[in-house]
């Protein structure tokens, strides 16, 4: 009877195993985007209190900065192999044939997001501005060479 069962239960374990590995690249693409997406929401409000376009309050602050040290390791999962086409994408090819110094500022986007988070705990606003300003060069950074305009 236990035999049986497992012999029931191998190929349903394969298939599971196989449909992930063969996520559809136009998944990927969406999946990074959104990631992207909701890293940029984020972003966009830290730079308006930063900015002083809306009043600083270090609650929202910290609230936002949370959410991208959430997200940033995140990312990675977003440009599996094979993914550089299949929907429209601003990703450019140079990430899969760079791939180590793409990972690389990838590692600095999680890096600068956790000091930032940490910072944002600290009550200092000045640090938090400059922190904030270190987290945006990330960004700059990749975009420069792997996000087509
Ligand atoms: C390691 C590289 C890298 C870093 C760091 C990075 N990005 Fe991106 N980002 C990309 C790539 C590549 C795309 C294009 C993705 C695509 O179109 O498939 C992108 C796309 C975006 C988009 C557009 C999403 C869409 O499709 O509408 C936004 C917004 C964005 N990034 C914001 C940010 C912000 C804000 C930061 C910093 C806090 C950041 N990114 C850091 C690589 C990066």
């Amino acid at each position: 009877m236990k035999k049986m069962r497992l012999i029931i239960a191998l190929p349903v374990f394969c298939f599971a195993a196989t449909a992930f590995a063969q996520v559809k690249p136009e998944k990927v693409i969406h999946y990074r985007q959104s990631v992207m997406t909701l890293i940029g929401w984020n972003f966009s409000t830290l730079g308006a209190m930063v900015k002083g376009k809306i009043a600083f309050d270090a609650k929202q602050f910290s609230k936002h900065t949370g959410r991208l040290a959430f997200l940033a390791p995140q990312v990675l999962e977003g440009f599996t192999k094979g993914s550089d086409k299949g929907a429209e994408t601003d990703a450019k090819p140079e990430i899969w044939t760079d791939f180590d110094d793409f990972q690389a500022k990838l590692n600095d986007l999680v890096n600068e997001t956790k000091a930032l988070d940490e910072i944002a705990k600290s009550d200092d606003e000045a640090k938090m501005k400059d922190q904030f300003k270190k987290t945006a060069d990330a960004c700059k950074a990749c975009h420069d060479k792997y996000k087509a305009d």
